[in-house]
């Protein structure tokens, strides 16, 4: 029983010219008189594309997302909306995030859908769609495609780019062959799904299933396991109810909500990424949420989850181990979740995983004995980074966390690329990596190149970390001392852009301080001296450079921020 006329009505409810029109034209699909007699129409949202290899098997999963809402009353209609494949879209899928959510934001508000499941995979369609749909703030539900079954390659698991990352060293290295490097190609990825360790994709579904968004499961049911095909049925159930509650995002996007889900983040050891993600999905609903906040609540969260590229496993053994809802109840009992939280089951997130149980002691571990005792992200500030950069210290190097070294600075990756290989660079263990012009407007689209491969002689030596520094983001599969998102970027006049060759600079990520030992008047000679980049003069990057935020604002556009809601003008042809 619906509380209130269901919004698509406004377009299929009546006998006007316009009624009719809309009807007939939907009609030509083969959808029966009744399908307009006011049930609930779902717009299922699909990222699906052979373009983005991790989204690929999702038109299999809205077959079933629409087994379920027919089985609960309602219409679905799926619709495409741009898909963001990491590994294939150049220069980088972060410069299509906004693109991607302004899609999905005006294709929802302009079509007669009263709720939304949002299909999801790769990294970036995991936020696009969110922030996209917060914009608009009808019931929504996000059902993500799931990992690949893990890699196996030489008798070995493998996970999905941290391998890549760890392989490609080893070869520069003289440790593998690049034979076996190639041999490895077809082993990592044998299964359709998204990055199999605790990538970006992994986080961002966990972190929507801990924001209660999505169903309990969502985030580590493999791809291809039945079970996801039975929760995207559900989804489908789910989203009709939620449809006739009037549950919308905004009465689960709430503070309490985004705190669970940076804990969950500390305790998964996940993605950087996520700050810059949840940061613009905050900017959306309208929450006071900042940059400070992913310090101060995922304090003291130590790591439990033992997985790549942080630890061990991968996202199959999460699944076996119980996934995301033995994480929540460990938090829970340990005075770390807010237990009131909503969720789209209805319930509370204490109440969804209050019976979960661990299957996986190795893979889940406790809290007396975690992967890392200081999970989370640690924010940085210091005349480096006066607004802000972020350090994953689970990734990190111990003795590296506190750090003072000689600044080697490449202005460009182009330049990286062509020096890193240089025997003659001038560059040993202690040196600190510098990388600028890689930020949201810099790159343009803050490009995940912070985790600089080190110099070829000191891996032959046998250096396996070194500080490092930049603007850009860093793979959420990457490893590493390294120090990202750097606000304000270089190319924004940001003191990154004056750190000359030799400079000193202390990391200390106890302290959360990021420091460039040079003094305030010779800082100023050398803002003085700063020449900012002529922009594209037109197409899309044009408006993405004029527009961007900075990282700490999560990256957004600026015209953007907001909720706009789902009203629309009715037309009058
Ligand atoms: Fe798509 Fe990793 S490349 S999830």
């Amino acid at each position: 029983m619906t509380k209130k006329p269901l919004r698509s009505q406004a377009w299929f409810g009546g006998s006007s010219k316009d009624a009719i029109m809309h009807r007939s034209w939907m009609k030509n699909q083969g959808l029966t008189a009744d399908s307009f007699d006011g049930r609930p129409v779902i717009g299922i949202c699909n990222t699906w594309s052979e373009l983005t290899p991790c989204n690929a098997h999702l038109r299999g999963l809205a077959d079933r997302v629409k087994r379920g809402v027919l089985e609960a009353g309602g219409l679905p209609l799926e619709f495409p909306t741009m898909s963001l494949g990491e590994s294939n879209l150049r220069p980088t899928a972060m410069l299509y995030r906004n693109l991607a959510s302004m899609d999905v934001e005006e294709s929802i508000r302009g079509n007669p859908v009263d709720g939304v499941v949002l299909l999801v995979g790769c990294d970036k369609t995991t936020p696009a769609l969110v922030m996209g749909a917060a914009s608009c703030d009808l019931p929504t539900i996000v059902l993500s495609g799931g990992p690949m079954l893990n890699g196996r390659v030489r008798g070995e698991a493998v996970g999905s780019g941290t391998s890549i990352w760890r392989y490609s060293e080893d070869v520069k290295a003289g440790r593998m062959t690049l034979a076996d490097f190639m041999g490895a190609e077809s082993g990592m990825s044998r299964s359709a799904g998204s990055c199999n360790t605790m990538g970006t994709a992994s986080t961002m579904a966990s972190m929507v299933e801990a924001l209660g968004i999505a169903l309990p499961e969502n985030a580590a049911l493999p791809a291809v396991d039945a079970r996801r095909f039975a929760l995207a049925q559900v989804t489908g159930r789910r989203i009709v109810d939620m449809v006739k509650d009037d549950m919308r995002l905004s009465s689960l996007l709430v503070p309490a909500a985004f705190r669970n889900a940076i804990r969950v983040n500390g305790a998964i050891g996940g993605s950087t990424n996520a700050v810059l993600h949840l940061i613009a999905i905050v900017g959306r609903i309208g929450v006071e949420l900042g940059l400070d906040d992913w310090d101060e609540f995922g304090r003291g969260v130590p790591t439990i989850v033992d997985l790549q590229p942080s630890g061990r496993f991968l996202m199959e053994e999460f699944c076996y181990a119980g996934g995301v809802p033995v994480v929540m109840r460990a938090l829970a009992e340990h005075g770390l979740l807010e237990r009131d939280a909503p969720s789209v089951t209805g319930r509370t997130a204490w109440e969804n995983v209050a019976e979960a149980e661990n299957f996986g002691p190795e893979v889940i571990r406790s809290f007396t004995d975690p992967l890392t005792p200081e999970g989370g992200i640690a924010v940085l500030r210091g005349n480096l980074a006066p607004n802000g950069a972020v350090i994953k210290p689970s990734a990190a190097t111990p003795a590296l966390m506190q750090h003072r070294g000689r600044a080697v600075v490449f202005d460009t990756i182009g330049e990286y690329k062509r020096r890193i290989l240089d025997p003659d660079l001038d560059i040993d263990a202690d040196s600190v990596m510098v990388l600028r012009n890689c930020g949201p407007r810099g790159y343009p689209g803050m490009a995940e190149v912070g985790n600089m491969g080190l110099p070829p002689k000191l891996l032959a030596q046998g250096v396996t970390d070194m500080v490092r520094i930049s603007d850009a983001r860093m793979s959420g599969t990457a490893y590493g001392t390294v120090v990202l998102h750097v606000a304000p970027e270089a190319a924004a006049g940001g003191p990154l852009a004056l750190v000359r060759e030799g400079d000193m600079i202390e990391l200390d990520v106890a302290g959360r301080r990021l420091v460039l030992d040079v003094s305030e008047d010779e800082l100023a000679i050398r803002r003085a001296a700063w020449v900012p980049a002529t922009p594209a003069p037109s197409g899309y990057e044009s408006l993405y450079v004029r527009h961007v935020l900075q990282a700490d604002q999560g990256a957004d556009f600026d015209f953007l921020l907001g909720c706009r809601g789902a009203a629309v003008p009715l037309n009058s042809h």
